[in-house]
């Protein structure tokens, strides 16, 4: 496991700050949660990775994990479309419940969830193809043939994540030719292209430049209008400018949870407080 910067000072117990934000958000957002998690725990045989997660995910907003490297915050992204399964040694137990399905259950229609999901992971991972058909490869897959239908979501998804001007004209090159930012780009675009319903973004502009990310974070605020987005972020400033709700990871579990601004401005922890006066 990695080691992490902070030690656990909160003067709350974290069952009482855990109750609390409960209660809010079930008040909160009563019968709009599109994934609702229910005692989600994830072991190795080594120790927990999550704890007991219970989280009520809203419909069309930004919900922002934030905590420490080596919280968990990846394996919860993984969890929701079901990537743990890849990793045997991970044990994964309790309810995610998708649009009133279980996907923990057997017999799920993998494949047909995962397309629901559109995954930004933490480093771009672009097919060994060219940029065209990494954009192509998903609108392929799902049975589209027409060729004029494929190059007009090509150009469309690469115009929305800002990357068409600067490929335009080399659509045949290897997208392994591009840069690490053009590459998380395209990825987006290629997730885009097949039209899923819930985002999920790790750290989706941790390698962009400035006016990259700017446009990456108009892109989402626009893109929650259709879509329900879980973003990972250690930017607090991001957090900020996206997040409809936080919720604050540590050591495998959600310590607080709530608005940007009681959450990044009005702490109840202690371990919070220091997280983000060390993240300043
Ligand atoms: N397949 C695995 N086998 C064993 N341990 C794992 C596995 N996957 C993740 N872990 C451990 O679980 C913990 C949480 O990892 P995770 O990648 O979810 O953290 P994170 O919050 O995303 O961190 P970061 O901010 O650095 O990306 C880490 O200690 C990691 O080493
Ligand atoms: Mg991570």
């Amino acid at each position: 496991m990695k080691q992490m910067a902070f030690t656990y000072q909160s003067g709350l117990s974290s069952e009482s700050v855990t109750l609390q934000n409960k209660i809010e958000m079930a008040e909160e957002i009563k019968d709009t949660s599109v994934i609702s998690i229910k005692n989600l725990n994830v072991k190795t045989k080594d120790g927990d990775i999550l704890k007991n997660i219970n989280l009520q995910i809203p419909k069309n907003k930004i919900i922002v994990l934030l905590g420490p490297s080596g919280c968990g915050k990846t394996t919860l992204l993984k969890s929701l479309n079901r990537l743990t399964d890849l990793h045997k040694e991970l044990k994964v137990s309790g309810q995610i419940i998708i649009d009133g399905q279980d996907i923990m259950k057997a017999g799920q229609n993998l494949s047909a969830m995962r397309q629901r999901m559109g995954l930004l992971s933490q480093r771009p991972f672009p097919l060994p193809a060219s940029i065209y058909k990494n954009v192509a490869y998903g609108l392929k897959l799902k049975g589209i043939r027409s060729k004029k239908l494929i190059a007009h979501s090509v150009e469309t998804n690469l115009k929305r994540v800002g990357l068409w001007n600067e490929v335009k004209d080399r659509l045949k090159s290897p997208a392994t030719s591009l840069s690490i930012g053009q590459q998380q780009r395209l990825c987006l675009a290629r997730g885009l292209a097949v039209k899923p319903t819930i985002i999920l973004a790790d750290e989706p502009t941790s390698a962009l430049d400035p006016i990259s990310t700017k446009i990456i974070e108009n892109l989402f605020k626009d893109l929650k209008q259709h879509y329900t987005i879980i973003l990972v972020t250690h930017v607090l400033r991001q957090a900020l400018r996206l997040a409809d709700h936080v919720v604050f990871m540590y050591y495998g579990e959600i310590i607080e949870q709530g608005h940007p601004d009681d959450i990044l401005k009005n702490p109840k922890t202690a371990i919070l407080k220091k997280y983000l006066v060390d993240g300043n």
